[in-house]
């Protein structure tokens, strides 16, 4: 059972750690470096909505389609079997092009969501426009383009951020953790000479959420989290470096 106005992640424990779920309606970014599984997060929420009668809109930037089919299938998601059931649509497109259909009254794109009453929506990824928009305030109009369409759809969009290791120092180009009610990030973390996985929910707009750090495993059925990884929280953000530096003042 999920809390009114919640979405169910479909992912073990995370419902917790969001007071409940996603907040229905909203705009969550899930960033992580490459291999941390946002795609199999997003597809894991898309799967959940298809069991649940909330039909999912998969959106991807990839140029190979037939490795997403070949991904999902080693954790044992079938995805031809959702696709064919109504639950799942999976589209393969441009950054460009998405803008277009989504800035362009009753495209295909729209009115397809509307006509099958699409209620989860995953991109992968926001990243990619990161490729074809260098210019700062380009790329953040770009970024609320997107979402506002997909906020005016009703839609729960998870939109997955490719995180390189400079984005510890770095601003982030585009600024679009600003523009989300829902930020988790996805790290590897070096505890013990052992790299193990770790999920932070960082922001959670007007909603009580956990803030400990958990560590959590991929393997058959996608991503589960498990117990809280004390006593490391500096490591995730980044944060550690400015303790040691306020140590020594
Ligand atoms: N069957 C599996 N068992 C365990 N781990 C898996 C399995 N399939 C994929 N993985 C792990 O999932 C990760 C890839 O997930 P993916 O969602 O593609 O990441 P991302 O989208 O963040 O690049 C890899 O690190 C891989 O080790
Ligand atoms: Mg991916």
């Amino acid at each position: 059972m999920s809390k009114p106005g919640r979405v169910t992640s479909g992912i073990p424990r995370l419902d917790d750690l969001l007071g409940g779920g996603f907040i229905e309606e909203s705009a969550i970014l899930v960033r992580g470096a490459p291999g941390t599984g946002k795609t199999t997060l997003g597809l894991q929420f898309l799967l959940e909505g298809a069991r649940r009668g909330e039909p999912g809109l998969f959106i991807s930037f990839e140029e190979f389609p037939q490795s997403l089919y070949r991904d999902a299938l080693s954790v044992g998601w079938n995805l031809p079997d959702f696709e064919q059931a109504g639950g799942l649509q999976l589209l393969f497109t441009s950054p460009q092009v998405l803008l277009q259909s989504l800035s362009t009254p009753h495209s295909n794109l729209l009115t397809t969501i509307q006509a099958i009453g699409t209620r989860r929506v995953v991109l992968d990824s926001l990243t990619h426009y990161t490729q074809v928009i260098s210019d700062g305030h380009e790329l953040r109009r770009a970024y609320h383009q997107v979402i506002s369409a997909f906020r005016r759809e009703g839609v729960t969009a998870i939109y997955l951020g490719e995180d390189m290791r400079s984005d510890y120092t770095n601003r982030e180009k585009g600024r679009v953790s600003f523009i989300v009610d829902c930020l988790v990030l996805l790290r590897y973390l070096e505890i013990d000479s052992a790299i193990q996985r770790a999920l932070l929910v960082l922001k959670m707009r007007s909603s009580a959420h956990s803030t400990t750090i958990h560590n959590y495993t991929i393997g058959q059925g996608g991503l589960a989290v498990g117990a809280p990884i004390e006593g490391k929280t500096g490591l995730l953000s980044g944060l550690v470096k400015s303790t040691i530096i306020s140590n020594v003042q």
